[in-house]
């Protein structure tokens, strides 16, 4: 089955993909981006007019509870994905590949990526990591598909950097950065994340490639933005970055709901005569001389 059975296309908008970022950095205009990891909220955020939606491994934290990304599989992957991409069809969609789905080889790189557009519905993928990576990189690229980067907080090396901190923040450390963004730029990538990385260098890393760079916690500076949108939704309680807006409080709206629900219940307000199915009165009384 063809990927476009699987996941009709209908949508009135232009379908954006890595030309149009690079299109809209020339011409400065800022890049959207936001996760995404179901059907709703994709097509809500599709018909908002967003640039890219990332399936990212941030799924293992917001959705599925663990304590970081390290346990997602590539199926867990694939599984949302191809939610998300029901639900999507303008938006450029971008699969974040999992810990151990590239790193252990080249070949499991590049199978790993195709899986998420032969089987996800994607249009392209992350991974994460600046001079190590650039092999894989090259040969995903090489494969037809189009990589971004992510550089500066790498999640996936949460337990090689000490905990969820900021990156970048030395001259020596941030001189490193600037030369992975130069060498992901080289390799092939068409954008890259730069993840919790002071403003000014993420500013300055943006002025020296060519390709968009799109910050989370790395400042104004980047020509777009993404953010975790559980953090942007107020529905992840466990902790919000500094670097997180707050654009709603669904946390306390749902937990309102659902203690009004109830209630409700316990009341015996809901369900009310609206919500119930009748019949008619005929049939009734059939039924009650049957008896
Ligand atoms: O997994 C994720 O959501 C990400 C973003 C934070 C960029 O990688």
């Amino acid at each position: 089955m063809s990927t476009t059975t699987i996941f009709p296309v209908t949508s009135s908008r232009k379908k954006v993909t890595s030309l149009t970022l690079r299109q809209k950095k020339q011409h400065a205009e800022p890049i959207s981006m936001l996760t995404a990891y179901d059907y709703p909220t994709a097509l809500i955020m599709d018909q908002a007019g967003m640039d890219c939606i990332l399936v990212g491994d941030s799924l293992g934290m917001v959705v599925l509870g663990y304590d970081n990304t390290l346990p997602v599989t590539m199926d867990d992957m694939l599984h949302h994905c191809r939610a998300v991409a029901r639900g999507a069809k303008s938006a450029l969609l971008i699969g974040d590949m999992p810990f151990m789905s590239y790193q252990a080889s080249l070949e499991d790189a590049v199978r790993n990526a195709g899986r998420f557009l032969q089987t996800g519905g994607m249009d392209a993928v992350k991974l994460e990591g600046g001079h190590e990576r650039v092999d894989a990189i090259k040969a995903i690229v090489a494969a037809g598909i189009p990589v971004m980067g992510h550089i500066g907080l790498t999640p996936q090396s949460v337990n090689q950097l000490g905990g969820f901190r900021p990156q970048g923040k030395t001259a020596p450390a941030a001189k490193r950065l600037l030369e992975d963004a130069y060498l992901l730029e080289e390799a092939g990538c068409f954008g890259i994340v730069l993840e919790s990385v002071p403003g000014r260098l993420a500013q300055l890393i943006s002025q020296k490639i060519s390709i968009p760079t799109i910050g989370i916690g790395a400042g104004v500076g980047c020509d777009g933005q993404v953010l975790v949108t559980h953090d942007l939704l107020g529905l992840f309680d466990r902790f919000t970055p500094r670097f997180v807006k707050k654009y709603a409080d669904l946390h306390t709206q749902m937990q309102t709901a659902f203690t009004e629900y109830i209630a409700d219940v316990q009341g015996r307000a809901f369900p009310a005569p609206e919500h119930t199915v009748e019949m008619n009165d005929g049939e009734w009384e059939e039924l009650l001389k049957s008896l």
